[in-house]
């Protein structure tokens, strides 16, 4: 398990975690800083981690990766090579999307349907500043893949020991 940075300030690691809009993956709050999204594991995510075989020197792809729950606990859990692969939230203004949703609910209409067009960046990426900032403030070495796992070429991607493909329906 990596070590996360020492010579980064408290008040730098605040700063930088409170520019993310959305940050869930620093989790089990290893820096002791208070993330903007959920920065405590919840049930589901409890019984997941505790139901992973044992990755301590393993390859593992985390497929649909978003902000790297999975993958920084991967790591933490002794894996040797950890991949993240996504694309879809990692394109999205997640944060506006989410506001939209909460202005609707709370004035009572309906949000628009699925994922409309305004909330897609695909340049700014700003839907994986989660995952980079906390690669960053964990001192991680999970690796990042853009794709779409449907078209993604699996030569390219190459072999894992372990393959996490979790949240997603099929
Ligand atoms: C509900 S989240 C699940 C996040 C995490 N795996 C978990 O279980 O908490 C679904 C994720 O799947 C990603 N996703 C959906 N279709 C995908 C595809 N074809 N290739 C890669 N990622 C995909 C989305 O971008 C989103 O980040």
């Amino acid at each position: 398990m990596p070590s996360a940075p020492a010579r980064l300030a408290r008040e730098e690691i605040e700063r930088e975690v409170n520019s993310v809009p959305l940050l869930l993956a620093l989790h089990r709050n290893r820096r002791r800083v208070t993330t903007p999204g959920n920065s405590e594991p919840d049930e589901r995510q409890h019984r997941i981690v505790s139901a992973l075989p044992d990755l301590r020197g393993k390859s593992v792809l985390n497929v649909a990766a978003w902000d790297g729950f999975f993958s920084f606990e991967a790591e933490r859990l002794g894996a040797g090579r950890v991949v993240a692969l996504d694309h879809l939230a990692w394109e999205l203004d997640i944060a506006a999307c989410m506001a939209h949703w909460r202005e609707c609910n709370e004035r009572g209409v309906k949000a628009e349907a699925g994922l409309p067009e305004r909330f897609h960046g695909p340049a700014e990426l700003l839907g994986k500043r989660g995952l980079d900032t906390a690669r960053r403030l964990l001192g991680s070495r999970v690796e990042s893949v853009m794709a779409n796992f449907m078209e993604t070429d699996l030569d390219a991607l190459g072999t894992f020991d372990v393959v996490l493909f979790l949240g997603l329906k099929t």
